[in-house]
């Protein structure tokens, strides 16, 4: 059975609304079975806008009545639209609806979870609760009553300020919030649940105190303090960077187990996966604490840019989004370690964000059209959105760039915008012209760069010849590229005066340095200047005198990184030949001279650079990939790294052993990083020894960063001590909803042979429960990323039958799984077969939501 084709929305086809909402007034009547939700509405059409009918969206709605200005009017519905003719110019719209949130299974709207009743209304979950002009640029005040039964949900929130609460008859009560500032009905949110909550306050710049709440399922209390201080940190952030300060008197957010994607910033109340909220030392990793810090900041600096000023549609999704992803980063660069910060960005932007540009799905940062809004979610509109903006930063200075975002809140505060008014903000402060800079906008793919160097010793000038190219572009129009560089002599010294950033504006260009003694290694894109693919004909001498002596700790990881691609693809081919892989005595020597500096380069530095780049990345530079053979060959080479190395990492193991009780400094995180990056080399060798010096480290942690080390890389190997581990670690744990997740993924992301075998077992485990997004992502969508375990007949099978199931209760859970295929055509002829026919079973399942048959009608496609 074919699903009908769902309609595509585009850009271009934008129109203001013909009416606009001033006021809301919601009355929520929660219980088991059934919520009955009152709207009124303060509504008058739009002058700017030819009269037209009224027409609002809903879904999911059983309609009990509908009135204007007190009176019943004649109306018409679908399932997903009321419309209303013959309206006066402005009138009261009174609707009445019953909704279902016990049996909300799509996590969308007002849905029930383990503590009480939660909403997700970004991107259009409002039109879930009841008939609306669900889209971003109409926006009003809410006044929102809740009434419940007080003894099972005791606390009563939405978004603003507390007007008024009471008892009522039944052991209900109820509780009235009132929130001054206008706003678009995502962020709209409530909550009526049995939660604990940590209170604080925190003073703006100006002294005005702003009332701070955590609300966490009951007994979890003692996990929210690190979250509590992400949020002072932020904010005090955001008035030094920004100068942007906190507008309200109460901010509050509210953890929950079930949510589909990671935080949502409703104003003053913001919603959070669990995963972005609960630390404790013993339950955390370093990782954890520092994704917690970001996240809490990322929704607490949308209050500036997305909620103060917001999205004129869902096409300006990366408005917000790339802004304030770039924000954040910013933040956990300052909070933490800003060296190994971007390289960890751009280790993910090329693990994910790449491989996306390349496949099916590839957009611009502003898309133009789509679908399902909920499947443009994505890390281009996320991740390559905030490297966007950092290239304005790069192009306009940090002073220019501040003085952008002050012009941007001048001339915007208040409304719902586009990225063309951002862009316009930024000029208007910089003068720099910014209308070819656009295309970073408009195309999707990632540009390439291709780079030769002359250098001529009669005349001393070396000249750098650039050609840009994007084969996933519409037309072949140059971009505006910034590309940071220096040159190092010999000696590994920068030139004076090489250091510079080059704006590369033609398809193919010449830069010409002058003075130069004798032929330079040229360091290119340093920091990342541009989100592009570079390639240079770099000789194994010049990149290991940049991973040596490049001052940018970028550019030092990334020629380290080059030096170990190069090997691995190599070798990829010899294995998939028949051959065994060579590798060079200099990139172990290079790996031991890293380690040795690890005291002046810093151990965080030194893990990420020990660090081989991942299968993912490494197979996009590969036109078929052969994912045994890379598999092979990336694990070989870790391996001979153990085998030559095995003293270094030993040595320093037991050199970077903890001085004393855990703490969470980012100085002490590298630490850690590093010895467990040793560990998990050593048990490449697979000694009994070396097995049971993880078990113990396993045993004896008292952190969680440490125990998950040693569980993860035990997961890796073959051995007894890895049954034992796993089996200790759920005992132990099983009831810590998130750490049991880490213990899914680690078995889902095992390289051993029979993990798929696990992972099928692992579907019929009490710790698993399909309906919850975060045991979805760990077990299946990680199982998805294993590239040598899910790419065959059977993981092709296995993933294509769980997304079907999936998708009658989570479409946009399942549409994130289904992504899982977006590569296939990578794969060789046999892969590719089965690989089609698992998307066509997907495809033809019956009923089929729109989101899922988006994801499989592009890769088909
Ligand atoms: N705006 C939220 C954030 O980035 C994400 C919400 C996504 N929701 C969705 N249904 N796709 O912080
Ligand atoms: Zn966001």
């Amino acid at each position: 059975m074919k699903t009908d084709t769902p309609p595509t929305i585009y850009l271009k086809d934008y129109t203001a609304p013909a009416y606009l909402v001033d006021t809301v007034d919601l009355d929520f009547v929660i219980a088991t079975g059934a919520t009955t939700v009152s709207a009124t509405l303060a509504m008058r059409r739009n002058p700017a806008v030819a009269a037209q009918p009224l027409v609002l969206d809903g879904e999911e709605l059983e309609t009990l009545s509908v009135a204007v200005d007190g009176e019943k009017v004649p109306f018409s519905t679908t399932p997903t639209t009321l419309t209303i003719a013959d309206l006066p110019d402005a009138f009261t719209l009174h609707t009445v609806v019953r909704i279902d949130p016990d049996r909300n299974t799509r996590l969308s709207g007002l849905y029930r979870s383990k503590d009480g009743y939660f909403t997700q209304c970004e991107a259009q979950g409002f039109r879930r609760i009841t008939w609306f002009l669900d889209r971003p640029d109409v926006m009003s005040t809410y006044t929102v009553t809740l009434h419940a039964d007080k003894a099972t949900y005791p606390v009563l929130l939405a978004n603003g300020n507390p007007v008024a609460s009471g008892e009522e008859a039944d052991g209900r009560h109820w509780a009235t919030w009132n929130d001054p500032f206008r706003k678009p009905a995502y962020l709209f949110a409530l909550v009526a649940g049995k939660l604990d909550g940590l209170f604080d306050t925190f003073q703006t710049a100006s002294g005005r105190s702003v009332q701070l709440a955590i609300y966490v399922e009951p007994g979890k209390l003692d996990q929210c303090p690190h979250a509590m201080a992400a949020l002072q940190k932020s904010m005090k952030w955001d008035e030094e960077r920004f100068g942007l300060e906190c507008d309200l008197d109460h901010y509050m957010i509210v953890a929950v187990g079930d949510f589909n994607m990671g935080a949502m910033e409703n104003k003053g109340l913001n919603i959070f996966n669990t995963k972005y909220v609960l630390a404790r030392a013993d339950v955390a990793t370093d990782v954890d604490f520092e994704n917690i810090d970001r996240v809490v900041a990322h929704e607490y600096f949308h209050n500036w840019t997305g909620n103060r000023v917001t999205c004129r549609d869902w096409f300006q999704l990366s408005l917000k989004e790339g802004l304030t992803v770039f924000r954040d980063q910013e933040f956990g660069a300052d909070l933490h370690n800003r060296q190994t910060a971007r390289i960890r960005e751009v280790r993910g932007l090329r693990a994910a964000q790449f491989p996306e540009d390349a496949g099916p799905m590839a957009h611009p940062i502003r898309p133009a059209s789509f679908v399902e809004i909920n499947n443009f979610y994505t890390s281009t509109v996320y991740e390559k959105g905030a490297e966007v903006i950092r290239m304005i930063q790069t192009l306009i200075g940090r002073d220019g760039f501040r003085a952008g975002m002050d012009e941007y809140f001048r001339r915007h505060d208040g409304q719902a915008v586009t990225c063309e008014d951002f862009v316009a903000a930024m000029a208007a402060a910089s003068g720099f012209d910014f209308t070819q800079f656009m295309r970073w906008y408009n195309q999707p793919g990632t540009p390439h760069l291709a780079v030769d160097s002359v250098f001529e010793a009669k005349t001393g000038r070396y000249t750098l010849h650039i050609k840009q190219s994007n084969p996933r572009a519409s037309d072949n129009h140059p971009y505006l590229i910034p590309i940071r560089i220096a040159l190092f002599d010999a000696g590994g010294q920068i030139i004076a005066g090489s250091d510079r950033t080059l704006l590369l504006t033609e398809n193919s260009q010449q830069f010409h340095f002058d003075g130069i003694a004798a032929e330079p290694v040229p360091s290119l894109l340093r920091d990342f200047s541009a989100p592009v693919v570079l390639d240079y004909a770099y000789t194994p001498q010049q990149l290991t005198l940049l991973l040596a002596h490049e001052s940018d700790p970028f550019n030092a990881w990334e020629a380290g990184q080059r030096l170990a691609s190069t090997l691995i693809l190599d070798a990829t081919a010899a294995i998939a030949a028949g051959q065994a892989p060579v590798w060079p005595a200099s990139f172990v020597d290079a790996a031991r001279r890293l380690l040795q500096t690890q005291a002046e380069r810093g151990a965080a530095f030194v893990a990420e650079a020990l660090t081989l780049p991942g299968e993912s990345t490494l197979a996009e530079a590969l036109d078929i990939v052969d994912p045994d053979a890379l598999h092979a060959a990336r694990n070989s080479l870790r391996r001979h790294l153990a085998e030559q190395l095995e003293g270094e990492f030993a040595g320093l193991y037991a050199g970077l052993a903890p001085h004393g009780a855990y703490t969470p400094s980012s100085e002490e995180a590298g630490r850690r990083a590093l010895r467990n990056t040793c560990l998990a080399y050593l048990l490449e060798l697979n000694t009994p020894a070396v097995r049971q010096l993880a078990l113990q480290q396993f045993r004896s942690a008292d952190n969680m960063t440490d125990q998950f080390a040693a569980l993860a890389a035990l997961a890796q190997t073959e051995c007894t001590e890895r049954e034992t581990a796993l089996a200790e670690f759920y005992q132990r744990w099983q009831h810590e909803a998130l750490v049991v997740d880490k213990w899914l993924a680690v078995q889902s992301g095992s390289r051993l042979p029979d993990t798929l075998a696990t992972v099928k077992r692992l579907t019929g485990h009490p710790a698993f429960d399909i309906g919850n997004p975060n045991k979805v992502y760990a077990l299946l969508r990680n199982f998805g990323a294993n590239l040598a375990r899910f790419h065959t007949p059977a993981g092709y099978a296995f993933l294509a039958e769980q997304t079907q199931l999936l998708d009658g209760k989570n479409p946009q859970v399942a549409s994130r799984l289904a992504r899982c295929f977006d590569r296939w055509k990578k794969f060789d002829g046999e892969r590719q077969k089965h690989a089609r026919l698992a998307l066509e079973s997907i495809r033809d399942h019956q009923g089929l939501s729109r989101d899922v048959l988006e994801i499989v009608n592009r890769a088909l496609g």
